[in-house]
């Protein structure tokens, strides 16, 4: 089978010939029609992540493809991948035949295409899990997002509307403001009164400060990742005073919640009730995808197509 395969640390990865997996009990092969570029495979291939594979390794949390052999599901079923070690500490997604444990799977509706098969599960889970697991939110709640141009941040604004929230984008700048989702209220970061009950926070960095001016005393603040920065200052007395909570969303930790949320998720994508952009790359051109994710202004997913 063809795969692309990482020597070391950062450099781009190799398309390889290696041999086809061959069954084994508890595990499932599955023919990749897709398999994500995300962050986290960034984070990994950097070498920068808590854990990871031994090298050479293959990489790739997600994907989406059909069942060669499983005993958990009949051959020929759609399914998507994720989970179980994939990418993380044993080889991904970035191949044609994954040997993946029976768990990692779970059945993709035929309405969903496989690229947003491959791309659903860490954005729409992440904001869910952030907005209801551990943001709390309710209805009639007032809520602010920023990174909502992003994967994960528009896809936090479309579920905490349904939520029953009034919620708002926050833009940092005029440019940013024209690529967001429309029909959405927004901000802008410099205009914020603290009158929010929950910030959901995708941006990090200096972003973060800036927004929680947008938080009320005694609120709460999401932090889902940083996009913009990995590093902040946070003025303590003031956040103490204002005694606004900080909250770290973690998914591997919430790994059971998101697979529970899964299903749903993916009903909502198949019927149009959410949306998740994606952008297809050849399978050939993994590396191009893995710096077209880091671009301020790219929109929706990177999936590569086999
Ligand atoms: N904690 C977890 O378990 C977990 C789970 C999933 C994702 N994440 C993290 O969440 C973050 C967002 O993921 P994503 O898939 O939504 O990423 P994405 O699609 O690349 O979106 C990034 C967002 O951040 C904005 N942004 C980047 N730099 C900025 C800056 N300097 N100032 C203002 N806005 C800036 C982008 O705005 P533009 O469109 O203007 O560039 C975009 O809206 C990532 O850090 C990811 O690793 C964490």
């Amino acid at each position: 089978m063809k795969a692309l395969r990482v020597h070391a640390w950062g450099e781009p990865p190799r398309v390889e010939e290696l041999p086809d997996p061959a069954p084994s009990p508890g595990r499932s092969i599955v023919r990749m029609h897709a398999a994500t570029v995300g962050h986290i495979d960034r984070t990994i291939w950097s070498g920068a992540f808590l854990r990871h594979p031994p090298l050479p390794y293959i990489p790739g949390v997600e994907g989406a493809g059909v069942v060669v052999h499983s005993e958990r599901f009949a051959a020929g079923q759609r399914v998507w991948l994720r989970g179980a070690g994939l990418g993380t500490v044993r080889n991904g997604t970035w191949c044609e035949l994954v040997d993946a444990p029976d768990h990692a799977l779970g059945a993709l509706p035929e309405q969903v295409p496989m690229a947003l098969g491959s791309a659903f599960f860490s954005p729409s889970t992440s904001a869910w899990v952030a907005l209801h697991d551990v943001g709390q939110v309710r209805e009639g709640q007032r809520v602010l997002v920023t990174g909502a141009t992003g994967a994960v941040g528009s896809l936090v604004l479309q579920l905490a509307r349904d939520a029953g929230a009034q919620v708002r984008a926050v833009y940092f700048d005029e440019e940013q403001r024209s690529r967001l989702p429309a029909h959405f209220d927004a901000v802008s970061a410099d205009a914020l009164a603290p009158e929010a009950d929950l910030l959901l926070d995708t941006v990090g960095g200096d972003a973060l400060p800036a927004a929680l001016r947008g938080v009320a005393p005694g609120g709460r603040a999401v932090l889902v990742g940083y996009a913009g920065g990995t590093e902040t200052r946070l003025d303590l007395p003031e956040l103490l005073q204002r005694d606004i909570a900080l909250l770290p969303l973690n998914m591997f930790r919430r790994e059971a919640s998101g697979r529970a949320a899964a299903p749903a998720l993916l009903e909502r994508l198949a019927q149009g009730r959410l949306q998740l952009e994606v952008t297809e790359f050849p399978f050939e051109q993994a590396g191009a995808a893995l710096e077209w994710i880091t671009r301020r202004g790219h929109r929706g997913r990177a999936v590569l197509v086999l």
